[in-house]
């Protein structure tokens, strides 16, 4: 098939675009020039935390490119992400890596229908350098502007490629900052069952690893210590009965104890910690999923975030659901702007378009 102009810019001139697009009838037109074409490329942008990337997406599947700046290394000379830090190596990388993301993909501005980005949930300051560089670029290209949930986005990670959504399932997101059950029963349609208490599966990773003196970010560290023990050691399980929210600090306050009472630890015994403080987690947070998957008859799950990129939980909820699980491949668990892209592309489906007013939500959750 020859290579067709994107949608918006085939019918419209960029400077009518966002305009006209507002208008409910005009942009169904658009949306049918679209279904006829069947190419629509987003250029998608994520802030939220520590790393910055800009990803070109196209019909909310292929992925032309990702780019993805991370600033680890800046953030574990301090153990952990320092807010004003990360935000100021946003306004650095932030242009970079757009540019990276277009050249790769091989795109020029009238090829992109839509500039998506992260809205929130994060960190304030780095939510808004991605959010003023989207609304920068919209307004100067005459694009249409979607602003995306961060949790929403890790959800439509799994949908990048081929695999096609089964509604309704159920989505635990599991990062820096979240722990969430979500039952999902169509696009944007989302009820959350349940949240952490305290600890987030993913910071308690990073404090376990701290505990355990093996660095940040603490869940590959662990993950990487925990291959050479074996999960002997007895550390308690929070399983709050009854409901759907999950609890960590307990958990990451009995490795303490159990790292002070046996003073100075060995290589053989970090190891043995590790896979059992992964574990504990694992064991709740697949318990838990598939206790909600039976009772609410969910026809898939899918994992999300950060923490779906470990290989423990993923072969363990694998084993243990009755449905297909869907997981990412480990770049697309963890925060990147493919994700975003892909969300708003089905956003854009229904209709949801954002004015270049949009503002972020540092505290915004789904369902
Ligand atoms: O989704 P994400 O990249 O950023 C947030 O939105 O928070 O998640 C980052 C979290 C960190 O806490 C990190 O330790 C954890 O995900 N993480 C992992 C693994 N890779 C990243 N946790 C366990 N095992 C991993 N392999
Ligand atoms: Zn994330």
């Amino acid at each position: 098939m020859p290579k067709m102009p994107s949608m918006i810019h085939f019918c419209l001139p960029p400077s009518l675009n966002y305009s006209i697009c507002q208008r409910q009838s005009e942009f169904q037109v658009v949306l049918l020039t679209y279904a006829i074409i069947r190419s629509m490329k987003i250029l998608g942008i994520e802030t939220s935390c520590d790393e910055t990337a800009a990803a070109v997406v196209e019909d909310g599947a292929n992925i032309m490119s990702s780019i993805v700046a991370s600033q680890v290394d800046i953030h574990a000379r301090y153990g952990g992400i320092v807010p004003e830090v990360a935000s100021r190596q946003h306004l650095i990388t932030a242009l970079p890596v757009v540019e990276s993301a277009m050249a790769e993909a091989k795109v020029a501005w009238q090829d992109i229908a839509v500039i998506a980005v992260t809205i929130g949930p994060g960190l304030a300051g780095s939510l808004l350098v991605g959010v003023n560089v989207a609304k920068a670029i919209a307004l100067a290209q005459g694009l249409p502007l979607i602003g995306v949930n961060h949790l929403e986005g890790h959800i439509y990670a799994n949908w990048l490629g081929h695999s096609q959504p089964v509604f309704p399932c159920l989505c635990l997101i599991v990062s820096g900052g979240h722990s969430d059950l979500v039952l999902m029963t169509g696009h944007g349609q989302f009820e959350r069952l349940g949240r952490t208490r305290d600890d987030a599966a993913g910071e308690a990773f990073d404090k376990g690893a701290r505990i355990l003196g093996l660095g940040y970010p603490g869940g590959p560290a662990i993950e990487a210590a925990a291959k050479g023990g074996v999960p002997s050691l007895p550390l308690p399980r929070a399983w709050l009965k009854g409901s759907d929210d999950f609890s960590f600090s307990g958990l990451k306050t009995a490795l303490l104890h159990l790292v002070q009472d046996k003073g100075l630890l060995d290589a053989p015994l970090v190891a043995e910690a590790a896979a059992s403080f992964q574990q504990a987690i694992v064991d709740v947070l697949v318990t838990k999923t598939m206790q909600a998957a039976e009772r609410l008859g969910v026809r898939q799950i899918l994992l999300a975030g950060g923490v779906a990129a470990n290989k423990t939980l993923g072969n363990y909820i694998t084993r243990h659901s009755p449905v297909p699980v869907l997981i990412p491949p480990p770049n697309l668990c963890t925060d990147n702007a493919a994700m975003i892209a892909a969300c708003a592309y089905y956003h854009f489906q229904s209709g949801k378009i954002d004015g270049y007013d949009i503002d972020i939500v540092a505290s915004l959750s789904l369902g």
